[in-house]
């Protein structure tokens, strides 16, 4: 709740985009959380955030620990914030605990996890983990064109005494927790899911080019409406990827018209595609169908169509998920098995080092959404396994 009143919005949901003033003011304030309690905190080149609980041997591999901060831009309290929070709990619990683990374990917050103010998101997690470029990320621009470099520079520099770490640092292990974002754990009345795996992601943006023209005099022949043809696009898409199944997920979440006035026949039309599944080849297959309907849709405009990201499905390793298991029911959390039809920064985690994933149930399975909400008995449970499993991880030679 503390938190949340960084980018607060007004129907109790918080816009705290990547990189923007309210997160520069969250970063600074969970930093002085850490530090209170004997953390040593310390950010990189990608604006991911660390605070460093150091263990008995501060030579091993790390185990690391949390999620992100940034929200979309009518987000809620709880997505990746309840990671980064019972991340830095879990580490406040061991320490008044009065014991060192082996390893140090580390709180993270990764920069720019939404990927609503600059596209495609999980950066800072993609940077870390190798599967990103810097430079590519910083010539990145926002509506407004302001760009991930700029903004970069910005956050660093109201950080001056924050320590730079380096990039190249494997971890011995990634445990992220986070709000389940769908109807599933309340349905079945289990307090955690113990995630098995994420669905893939293709993302595409599409530009398509009109013509400005006098809305009262250009006849049908005059006319090159790139918002018609965008409608047309849209509408050929969705017949196509729909399936009975109702596995697909397609979501068209972002479209600019310009110049947006409402009489001249719009020029240009920028939007999103978000196509989700959890089978690589289905994926692979709907993906590569998009280009060619973009095409034969676009009446007398032109069309351009770039992939932004291609991520295939993925599986957490079985060795974790048991650990996982087998914590819950210690601790007699009723818990099952659930796919990730989110993303998360743990998909780039996944590549460079053991990685799981621990949901807690949110009410009605809302997210990206300002009623976003989590009962606080199911917040402490998710907690309680993350604190487990961290512990005995960095116990781990
Ligand atoms: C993450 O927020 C996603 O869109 O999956
Ligand atoms: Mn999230
Ligand atoms: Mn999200």
């Amino acid at each position: 709740m503390a938190l949340a009143k960084f980018g607060a919005l007004p129907k109790g949901g918080v816009n705290r985009q990547a990189l923007s003033n309210e997160e520069i003011q969250a970063r600074a304030e969970i930093v002085h959380w850490g530090r209170s309690i004997g953390l040593e905190a310390s950010s990189d080149v990608a604006a991911n955030l660390f605070l460093r609980y150091k263990g008995v041997d501060s030579n091993l591999a790390p185990i690391l620990i949390g999620s992100h901060i940034d929200t979309q831009p009518t987000g809620g309290k709880f997505d990746g914030a309840f990671g980064v929070l019972a991340a830095l709990e879990t580490v406040e619990a061991i320490i008044s605990s009065g014991m060192r683990p082996l390893r140090s374990i580390e709180v993270v917050a990764w920069m720019n996890e939404e990927g609503s103010r600059f596209a495609p998101g999980m950066m800072g997690s993609g940077i870390y983990s190798g599967a990103r470029k810097l430079e590519d990320i910083l010539r990145i621009r926002d509506k407004a064109e302001v760009s991930v470099e700029t903004e970069l520079k910005k956050v660093l520099s109201a950080e001056p005494l924050l320590p730079q770490r380096p990039l190249a640092q494997k971890p011995a292990g990634f445990i992220e927790a986070h709000i389940e974002q769908g109807p599933i754990l309340q349905d079945e009345r289990k307090t955690i899911g113990i995630v098995s795996g994420i669905q893939g992601k293709r993302t595409f943006r599409v530009q398509v080019d009109g013509e400005e023209n006098h809305a009262g005099t250009s006849p049908r022949r005059a006319r090159r409406d790139a918002l018609v043809s965008a409608v047309s696009i849209i509408s050929a898409l969705q017949e196509a990827i729909w399936d009975r199944e109702d596995i697909v997920r397609f979501t068209v979440g972002m479209l600019t018209v310009s110049p947006n006035a409402p009489s001249v026949v719009p020029a240009r039309v920028i939007f999103s595609t978000d196509l989700r599944h959890p089978d690589a080849e289905r994926l692979r297959v709907l993906g590569d169908q998009i280009v060619p309907i973009c095409k034969q849709a676009a009446l007398n405009c032109d069309v351009t169509v770039t992939e932004l990201l291609h991520d295939p499905p993925l599986e957490f390793p079985q060795a974790l998920r048991r650990h996982l298991r087998s914590i819950a029911t210690a601790l007699e959390i009723p818990h099952m098995e659930i796919s990730s039809g989110a993303g998360h920064d743990a998909r780039y985690l996944h590549y460079v080092c053991p990685t799981a994933m621990i949901f807690i149930p949110c009410k009605d399975g809302i997210s990206h959404n300002e009623a976003e909400s989590a009962a606080p008995d199911d917040v402490a449970a998710g907690t309680r396994v993350l604190a487990e499993a961290a512990f005995s991880i960095a116990n781990t030679e």
